[in-house]
Formats: C-alpha cells, structure tokens, sequence
C-alpha cells in the first residue's frame, strides 16, 4: 500500500469514528420527584425535629422564670406571638395567617370550642418547644427562649381560652 492510499484510508476510519461518536445518544430523562414523594420527604424531616427537639426539652426550666406580675408575661407574650406566631396563626388565632394561607397549611382555629390544649399551659409550652410535624416549627431548636415559649404560651391560653 503506498502513502497516498494509506492517508486516504486513515481519513475515512477517522470520519467513520466521527461519525459515530456523533451519534444520537439516550439522555435519561432526570427522574421527577413526585408531590407526595416530597411532600412525604419534609413531613419526615419535619419529625426528625421534633423528635430532636423532644430530647432537649427540659420542662424543669420554667420553674425558674420569674415574671412582675401577669401582666409582664401577657405584653412579652403578645409580642412573641405578633413576631413568629400570627404569621401562620393570624392575629386572632384563627390559623388564617398569611404564611399559612399562602401555603394552603392545614391550621387549628384556636377561636372555636374543643381546641385541644385550652387551660394547658404546661402543654402549650411544650407542643410550641417541640413544635409538630404537619407544619409546626420546632420553636426549641430556632432558638426562641424558654421565657419566650412560656410567655407565648401564656398569652395563648389567656386570649384564646377565654375565645372559645
Ligand atoms: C409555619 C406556620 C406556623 C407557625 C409560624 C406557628 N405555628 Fe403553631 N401550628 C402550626 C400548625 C400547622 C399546627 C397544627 C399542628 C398540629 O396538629 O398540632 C400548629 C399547632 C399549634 C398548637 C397546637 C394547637 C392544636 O390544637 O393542635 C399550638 C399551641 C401552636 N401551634 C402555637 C404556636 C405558637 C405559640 C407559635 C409561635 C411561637 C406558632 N404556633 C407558630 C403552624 C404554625
């Protein structure tokens, strides 16, 4: 085989390769997660925190918060409330906050009969500490102060028992 023949053959291998490295390749289609899938994801997630924040909780704590009266614990509540609360809660109590509006969230209406944890401070406290896994923040782990949860918890049941 003399040079020429041989450049011309190394030519068409080259092209025959080209050709075939440009082929139509199969791109997997990514793999879409479902609503429910993620949905189902975060609602897991969201009880991994509670059952953290659980392991923290330490109820012994309220016993040493000391208010000037009740009227102290009702303003620091109604401000924590206003805060980090009525944003789902709304203002009212009536879970029609903006937040949860807006995010079509499943809310409790504290301003209708068999709320279930009316007169309950201690519970309130610990329900606001540990939070919920539909959608209730974990309050503990965001850092928000014992006497923060107990002033809003306060504030809850002052308002809202009285509401029903
Ligand atoms: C992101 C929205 C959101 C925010 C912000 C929020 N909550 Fe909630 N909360 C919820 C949802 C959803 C529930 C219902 C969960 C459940 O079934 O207990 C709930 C339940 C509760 C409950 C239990 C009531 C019941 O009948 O089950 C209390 C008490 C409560 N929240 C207090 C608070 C307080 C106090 C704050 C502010 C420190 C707060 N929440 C902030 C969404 C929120």
């Amino acid at each position: 085989m003399d040079k020429t023949c041989l450049r011309i053959l190394s030519a068409v291998v080259i092209a025959m390769l080209m050709v075939g490295c440009g082929g139509e390749q199969e791109v997997p289609e990514p793999q879409q997660a479902s609503a429910e899938d993620v949905e189902e994801a975060l609602r897991a997630a969201r009880a991994d925190s509670v059952a953290m924040a659980q392991t923290q909780y330490n109820p012994a704590v309220f016993d040493t918060i000391a208010w000037s009266g009740g009227e102290d614990r009702f303003e620091r509540g109604e401000l924590v409330w206003s805060y980090s609360c009525a944003t789902c809660h709304g203002t009212g109590g009536r879970g029609d906050g903006e937040l949860a509006v807006q995010s079509d969230l499943s809310m409790p209406d504290f301003t209708v009969g068999g709320w279930a944890y009316a007169g309950d401070v201690p519970a309130i406290r610990h329900r606001v500490f540990i939070g919920h896994e539909s959608e209730m923040p974990s309050w503990g782990l965001y850092g928000l102060p014992y006497r923060d949860v107990d002033a809003v918890a306060f504030y809850v049941n002052e308002v809202f028992r009285r509401a029903r």
